[in-house]
């Protein structure tokens, strides 16, 4: 087991971009610039009361989803050739209006519309940016059920996300690495790509055959006829667009279930087998161990991709399988295989709230760390208070990032799994994991706030936190007590 301090160098290079600083903040200038532009051209300006708004008012990602209706299944059917990168897709989404709407959006980047029906009748369609703008030939009521079918196609190109990493679509030297957080979803598939609005989701997803594709939930056939082969995919529970996948590749596939009776897939890169194997022995003692900690497994299926894509610099907790750009170490898949409670199951309601995903994970490892013969989870934090007052673990507060391209630096993470152990060591253990527990109930398949949990965790140590989540969460620089 690392000591505290490599294993926060290793999440250092792992999970955040590897390209941060100087070229991280010239990108972060131009997108936020695109932003307003975009969010203030004559287009949008024109927005009626019975226009669905272009995003969710996100306050870092201000066009990320839309207004006006809520998406309760997603059908996906893809195909995609290695060679040529050409995806080709037919989109057909069911969802419901919350208003009266003449117009409504949803988000693609790049891409080739084809054709746009709404209730099987043509539909008139607009690009605007990351927009699609879909007009039906008859306004939708307020609380109708409708379903929108979008042939599209072309070749896929990744997001640059505010802190310069790719993120979408990224192609590899044997098919495509596929992670969409955050913005990453609409440069595949036309989505409502905020974690806000989830839904169940089904692919159907051909390629050339020998290759693998690899998306969420439970594979339900495989086929390979003409040359080609076709896999059906089957995500039941609700997820988030940014937590969808299509990954494709070489890949040896390994299937079995876990004595506890979840079905595992992985699919795993050859290059990356020999190093990965360890990690990915240790998947059944993680879900078990999790399970208890946190409460029964969300999701009727589980695994891992690992990917050969070197260049990417970050692991991704795609729901129901993660997904990693290289063979991943044991605390790695710890942290990702917690994302699944925490960001999966429970989602954000607003990026600015992060550290609900991020500083969770992280506090994972640290109790994996502390109950496998490692340093405990409060020698951990001690190494992370000695970090002098200038190091970048204080620059901004953990649930404040403050803009989209500080939401996976370390004040997130470290001192987010910080703010977890003030709160394990003010309330005790019993009740900090009964807060944990309750945490992942609560909001199981929805969305949670930080005021939720700041609420939550008082309710059930019958204490007052404000100050000691006023210090941990919300106060810029290196609180004055460990
Ligand atoms: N959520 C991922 C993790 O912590 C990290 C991540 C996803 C990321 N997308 C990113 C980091 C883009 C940097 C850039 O496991
Ligand atoms: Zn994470």
């Amino acid at each position: 087991m690392p000591a505290a301090t490599s294993r926060a160098s290793a999440t250092g290079s792992r999970r955040r971009s590897v390209r941060s600083g100087f070229l991280g903040t010239a990108v972060t200038l131009l997108a936020v610039t695109a932003v307003t532009v975009t969010a203030e051209s004559p287009a949008m300006a024109a927005i009626g009361a019975d226009r669905g708004a272009p995003g969710q008012g996100d306050p870092y990602f201000p066009l990320a989803g839309n207004g006006g209706y809520t998406t309760g299944h997603y059908d996906l059917d893809l195909a995609y050739d290695p060679a040529t990168r050409q995806l080709d897709g037919a989109a057909r989404i069911t969802a419901r209006a919350t208003q009266e709407l003449r117009t409504f959006d949803l988000d693609l980047s790049g891409l080739t519309v084809r054709g746009v029906r709404v209730n099987a009748r043509a539909a008139r369609w607009t690009r605007q940016g990351q927009e699609l703008v879909i007009t039906p030939r008859q306004a939708l009521r307020k609380g109708e059920g409708f379903r929108v079918d979008i042939s599209y196609g072309g070749v896929p190109e990744n997001i640059t996300d505010p802190d310069g990493s790719a993120d979408g679509w990224i192609t590899t030297d044997d098919g495509a690495f596929v992670a969409g957080e955050p913005l990453g979803a609409m440069s595949w598939f036309p989505a409502d790509d905020h974690p806000l609005d989830k839904a169940s989701y089904a692919f159907r997803i051909t390629v050339p055959a020998g290759y693998t594709a690899v998306a969420n939930g439970v594979l339900t056939s495989q086929r390979t006829t003409g040359g080609r082969t076709t896999f059906r995919w089957n995500q039941a529970e609700p997820m988030a667009a940014y937590l969808a996948t299509a990954t494709i590749g070489k890949f040896d596939v390994q299937q079995y279930t876990t004595a506890s009776g979840i079905p595992v897939y992985t699919a795993v890169d050859p290059r990356e087998a020999a190093g990965a194997a360890p990690a990915l022995a240790q998947i059944p003692a993680i879900l078990d161990w999790e399970s208890t900690l946190f409460g029964p497994y969300p999701f009727a299926a589980a695994g891992a991709i690992v990917d050969h894509a070197p260049d990417v610099g970050y692991a991704l907790e795609t729901q129901t399988r993660p997904l990693y750009d290289r063979a991943p170490d044991v605390g790695t898949v710890v942290h990702e295989t917690a994302h699944q409670w925490f960001g999966d199951s429970v989602s954000l309601t607003s990026w600015q709230d992060i550290w609900l995903n991020e500083g969770f994970a992280t506090y994972a490892e640290w109790l994996w760390t502390e109950q496998h013969g490692g340093p405990t989870a409060q020698a951990q934090f001690d190494s992370y208070y000695a970090r002098p007052a200038t190091s970048s673990l204080w620059a901004f507060p953990t649930a404040d990032p403050g803009q989209g391209a500080n939401i996976f630096a370390s004040p997130v993470y470290d001192r987010g799994a910080m703010t977890l152990q003030k709160l394990r060591t003010a309330v005790g253990d019993a009740h900090f994991f009964t807060i944990l527990k309750a945490w992942a109930r609560g909001h199981r398949y929805g969305n949670g706030t930080t005021a939720q949990f700041v609420a939550l965790s008082e309710k059930v140590s019958g204490k007052d936190l404000g100050a000691l989540f006023h210090t941990w969460l919300w106060t810029a620089g290196k609180p004055a007590q460990p």
